[in-house]
């Protein structure tokens, strides 16, 4: 099956159904990038839900496509290790992969992560809270009315961007930049795309490796604050970290609290137009925003999957796994599983539990910012709700060319009018 022929769902599942079981290979970006990835894990959460793709790019690897057998995985790490990377593309940073604390094992990846997790803890996102609200106002406030206009670029990029700065206490001035290289760490170098070769990517990863250079150089000579930066700097178990290890943690804070909020705030607004009986009922009743904000997490999925690697063999699921052979973990999947999720595909704003979803993960590893995540997403909602009746898509959204980062490059909106 060509990603030529991918162009629309109907011809996807005709040919996702038309392929041997044993050929079946998801981890493909075109999939993604067409929306049209579902069938296939439809197809193997019933017929093979824990499936083995021979032939990939990056190797052979398992696919896990069931909520609880992803849960089982993602909480046994004794048995399904980090180390070695977490996503099913190899990490190509030059001399190997960047070390990073969601791509250990403990014991380091414990510090390490105690290090970092006082700078979202809930106090700290108490005191953030008016910050952001304020900053969500003012972006909302300057947005075109009547005019078309790209909702990543001017909200969605532009919220998380500056919440991100803060997190790093970098100057606002550099917000996009800092964006930019977020965006270039999980661009594919493909031609015409962000970055089109390997070179260029290494290029830009010395420019961003040495702005960080800077600013920890700056907090490591200032008396402890709570940002991340001087957090790292000054924590007895990262102080003395090696310049390699500082840069990768970083790069996953950059990555992590950046792509995956601004994905679903993309994502909410489409997430809407797409069930606008929903968008009434959020209208009638802002109280819902919370569970609104849950749901949407669930059905855009930010993060696909997340990959292991098997430290021994094991008997998983009427399958042999084998020592050394990668796993991953489907979330985008898992999120659609009809025996744990009633109407899975649906996006129903008052869900009864709305949190049962796998988007964070689980085990050791759960995302550490998911409230800073929900935090925002809650904000530009009851923002957006005092001041617009309606954001309306106009177009189709541009997906991202990946199968780790589900999102979108532009999604083209109008604002027809003010609320009175
Ligand atoms: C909707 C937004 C977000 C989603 C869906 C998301 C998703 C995830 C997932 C799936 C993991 C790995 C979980 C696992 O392996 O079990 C993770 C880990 C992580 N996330 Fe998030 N994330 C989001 C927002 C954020 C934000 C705002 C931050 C900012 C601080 C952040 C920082 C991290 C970090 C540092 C880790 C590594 C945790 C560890 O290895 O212990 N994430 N996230």
């Amino acid at each position: 099956m060509a990603d030529g022929n991918l162009t629309n769902l109907a011809e996807a599942r005709e040919a996702i159904y038309a392929t041997p079981l044993k050929e079946l290979n998801p981890a493909r970006p075109a999939l993604f990038q067409a929306d049209a990835m579902w069938p296939i894990f439809d197809r193997l959460r019933k017929e093979d839900p824990v499936h083995h793709t021979e032939e990939h790019e990056f190797g052979p690897y398992w696919s896990v496509t069931k909520y609880n057998d992803i849960m089982a995985v993602d909480t046994n790490h004794q048995v399904f290790s980090s180390q070695g990377g977490i996503t099913i593309a190899e990490q190509t940073q030059g001399d190997g992969p960047l070390p990073m604390f969601i791509a250990m094992d403990p014991p380091r990846h414990d510090v390490q992560r105690k290090a970092v997790s006082p700078a979202v803890s809930p106090s700290a996102l108490m005191a953030m809270e008016p910050l952001i609200r304020e900053r969500a106002g003012a972006i909302l406030d300057s947005l075109p009315i009547g005019e078309e206009f790209d909702w990543v670029d001017l909200v969605s990029k532009e919220l998380t961007a500056m919440t991100l700065a803060t997190l790093f206490d970098a100057p606002q001035a550099d917000r996009r930049q800092i964006t930019y290289w977020s965006d270039v760490v999980t661009a594919v170098p493909t031609p015409g795309g962000l970055v089109e070769t390997i070179e260029q990517k290494l290029d830009i990863f010395t420019q961003y490796h040495a702005y960080f250079t800077g600013l920890w150089n700056e907090k490591v000579n200032a008396p402890p604050h709570g940002d991340l930066i001087s957090m790292l700097a000054h924590h007895p178990e990262t102080r003395n970290m090696e310049p390699r290890e500082y840069f990768g943690n970083v790069v996953l804070l950059t990555v992590g609290g950046n792509d995956t909020t601004r994905n679903t705030i993309s994502g909410s607004i489409l997430a809407l137009n797409q069930n606008p009986d929903q968008y009434a009922k959020l209208r009638a009743n802002p109280d819902l925003i919370p569970s609104m904000v849950s749901e949407t997490i669930r059905w855009q999925t930010p993060l696909a999957h997340m990959r292991r690697t098997a430290v021994r063999d094991v008997e998983f699921e009427g399958q042999t796994i084998r020592e050394g052979e990668k796993v991953i973990m489907w979330y985008v999947s898992g999120n659609r599983d009809e025996t744990v999720i009633d109407n899975a595909n649906a996006y129903i704003i008052d869900r009864e539990r709305p949190r049962t979803h796998i988007s964070f993960g689980f085990g050791i590893h759960r995302c550490v910012g998911n409230r800073l995540a929900e935090l925002q997403l809650k904000i530009i909602w009851e923002e957006i709700l005092k001041r617009f009746p309606m954001v309306e898509v106009v177009g189709e959204p541009r997906r991202s060319y990946s199968t780790f980062v589900k999102g979108y490059e532009t999604l083209p909106v109008v604002i027809p009018a003010r609320a009175a």
